[in-house]
This record gives structure tokens, sequence and C-alpha cells, in this order.
């Protein structure tokens, strides 16, 4: 599979973003212009900050790049319409830190406008795109994965997980309206369906729509949904998007994060390649080994390097000291500095992040631990 999602057949290089496969260096600015979304504006952040009381990291150093509608859902919110929170996890194995990126941003508006969050565990998913995967492996994996969402701290009361196949019977009505309305030429564009791929894929877009429109089933009250999530999630909201005034809802809306880059030469932190991933149950000496490795942008000799100094804008290490583990902007910039003018050297930066990536881990673990005592609080209430 792997459509090459609404990109033209001249462009040929390999840029490849779908919600199954990233691939080639991903230009972002061609994904907004291929994909019609906006970029974040900084009057945009402005307006989102006078209820957040910040702008948060993740908005300030541009992880978060683009959107659908979050100026509709601020204006609908200034004249007293609430909107509800949805993200998700497909649970093909243990979740890297590179899936916690849209999870701790949700986090951070669920505390903001003190809302509630659908969280659809897509195990249903996982099994059908995957010839090799079991299905009562995928649901396991759903029920360990919702710890480490569960570890960041989000509220009970307002967090409502859905493992779709164990709460099938609650999605169905909604998704059968959905699929209803969708034609397979239109699935077919939108995800470059093939002839040889499994009925059950097909229809399964419907599935990952429900959350979108649940809300009002459960509480009869007509919200939207403003969804976190990276831009390869965004092929399913342009199709749901299009259906959802036919329905009676308003249009999900989103905000689309960057990847989180693997620690090797470009790409995005994918499980399919574990060794440049950090998982979140990671022992923190895979941990350093992960990171030793890690491709940066420095000079083959420590002369060289002392004397031209290096390149953070291509080193995955500094792209995580950027994303997650430097949130003290000076600091940042010191790094930075320090790196171009030959004052640090990789093995530095590499410690250093080991050691924050341990530090980071060994809290979340602990919490982790401690979710499995809180995991059926988070089951979505009927
Ligand atoms: P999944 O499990 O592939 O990814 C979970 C979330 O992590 C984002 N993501 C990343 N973000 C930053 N850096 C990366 N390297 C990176 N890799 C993945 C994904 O965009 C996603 O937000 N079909 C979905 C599950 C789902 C869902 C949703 C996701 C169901 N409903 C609503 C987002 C919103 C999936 O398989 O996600």
């Amino acid at each position: 599979m792997g459509g090459r999602l609404g990109l033209s057949d001249e462009e040929k290089d390999e840029m490849i973003v779908t919600p199954w496969e990233v691939k080639g260096r991903v230009d972002y600015e061609r994904l907004i212009r291929e994909f019609g979304t906006q970029p974040l504006t900084d009057e945009l952040l402005r307006k989102l900050a006078k209820y957040t009381g910040e702008v948060h990291l993740q908005l300030r150093r541009g992880l978060f790049f683009s959107h659908r509608d979050l100026d509709t859902v601020l204006e609908l919110y200034e004249k007293g319409t609430r909107f509800v929170l949805y993200t998700g996890r497909g649970p093909s194995g243990p979740v890297h830190i590179g899936h916690l990126v849209p999870w701790i941003f949700t986090k951070h508006l669920q505390d903001a406008f003190d809302t509630r969050l659908y969280f659809q565990m897509t195990d249903d998913e996982k099994f059908l795109v995957d010839d090799e995967r079991e299905l009562d492996e995928t649901s396991r994996m759903g029920y360990d994965n919702a710890l480490d969402l569960i570890a960041l701290g989000f509220k009970p009361r307002n967090t409502y997980i859905i493992y779709d196949v164990e709460d099938i019977d609650l999605l169905y009505d909604i998704a059968l309206e959905v699929a209803k309305r969708i034609t397979y030429s239109t699935a077919k564009a939108t995800f470059g369906f093939q002839e040889s791929t499994n009925l059950g894929w097909v229809f399964w877009p419907a599935v990952q729509a429900v959350p979108c429109f649940i809300h009002k089933k459960l509480t009869g009250e007509n919200v939207p949904a403003l969804i976190p999530a990276a831009i390869d999630q965004d092929p399913y909201w342009r199709i749901t998007r299009d259906i959802a005034s036919k329905l009676g809802y308003f249009k999900p809306a989103q905000i689309h994060n960057r990847f989180l880059p693997g620690l090797g030469i470009g790409g995005k932190m994918s499980a399919s390649e574990p060794d440049t991933a950090i998982f979140t149950v990671d022992s923190p000496d895979v941990v350093k080994r992960k990171v030793w490795r890690a491709f940066t942008g420095g000079k083959s000799t420590v002369a060289e390097q002392r004397k031209e100094g290096a390149n953070p804008d291509v080193c995955s290490v500094y792209q995580y000291f950027l994303y997650l583990f430097e949130e003290d902007d000076r600091k940042l910039a010191e790094r930075e500095h320090l790196c171009r003018t030959g004052g640090i050297l990789c093995g530095e930066c590499k410690k250093d992040l080991a050691d924050r990536i341990n530090r980071f881990l060994a809290e979340h673990q602990k919490k982790r631990e401690k979710a499995k005592d809180e995991i059926q609080k988070y089951h979505i209430k009927r």
C-alpha cells in the first residue's frame, strides 16, 4: 500500500506520507499545500495563549506547524461553545517517544480547557493492515499502550479511552452512517487502496471517524472535536470533514505536529526501525547504546570539529533537545552556539541527551507501573 496521498505523478521525489507509511525527507511546506491545511500563524498562537496562559514549548519551537479550523474552534469557544479533544494510537508494539509528542500537547490542552478527551486504541486497524499480526496481540498491546497515556497525567474524570474491538458496539452505528456516505472512489483516491487491499481495511477509516462525533451520542451535546496528531493522520480527517455536516455534526478540527525524527539519518522515529527509536520501556543501557550510535552533524575528527564547528540542523541529537528535552530557550541557544563553533563535541551532547532521556523514562516507567491499578478508570464511560 502506501499511495502518494494528494501528490501528483509528476512529483516523483521520495516523500511518502500516509497513515501507514512515512518515507523520504518530509517537506512540511509542501504537505500544507498538498493536503490543503493551514499554517499555524503567530496570531493564532497568541489567540490560543489567551486561554492556555503560555505558548507551549511544542508550539514555540514549531513542532506543531499546521491546522484545520483551530481558528473556528477558538471563535466558537469564545462565544460559549466548548470542544472535546480526540487523539489515538494504533497499538502495533510498544510506544516510542515520538508517539508521546501529540499526547503531551493534548494533555496541555486538557488542563487548560478542562475538556474531555476521547482516545481511540485501534487494535482493529493494526490487525487489518498487517498480514502477520493477530488480533489478540494488538488488543493486548492496546491495554499496554494505554499505560503510557495514563502515565502522562491525564485526568480520569475527563479521559475516555475507547478500545475498538471491546467497544465496537458503541461505535458501530456511527461508523455505518459515516461509511454509507463515503464512496469507494474517494477512499481509494485518499488512501491509495488497491485491488489486493482487504475489505476490512477499506471499511476501517469509517471507524477512525467515529470519535469525532461520539460526544453527542454520549451526552446529547453537539460540539466540535479538536484532534492533535502528526500530519500522517490527516487523510482520515479529510474524508471525515467532508461528510460531517451531512450527519449534523461540526467538522472535526486538527492541529498537526511534525514527526520526531529517529536517531538515524532523516526520517521519522518509527517502531519498524527499533535501533533508532527510543521506546518508553527501554532500559537505561539500551537508551545509552541507541543514543551513542545516533547520527549527528559532527565532523569526522575532533580537531576538525574544534576548528570548524558542527551542524545542529541535521543532527538527530539536537532535535531531541529542541523538541522535548531542553525547555530552557537560553540553554538551548547556548548548546546550538557551542555546537556551531566547535565548543562542544558530539560525545558530550550524546551523554547529556542519554541522561535526560533516562531521567524522563525513570519517572515515566514508575508512573506506567502505577497506571496498572488505574486503567479501568480511564475506560470510556457509557
Ligand atoms: P499511531 O499509533 O501510528 O501513532 C500515534 C500518534 O503518534 C503520532 N506519531 C508521531 N508523532 C511525532 N513523531 C513521530 N515520529 C510519530 N509517529 C507517530 C501519530 O500521528 C499519532 O498521532 N490510526 C492511528 C490511531 C488513531 C489516531 C486517532 C491517531 C486513531 N484515532 C486520532 C491520532 C488521532 C495510528 O495508528 O496512530
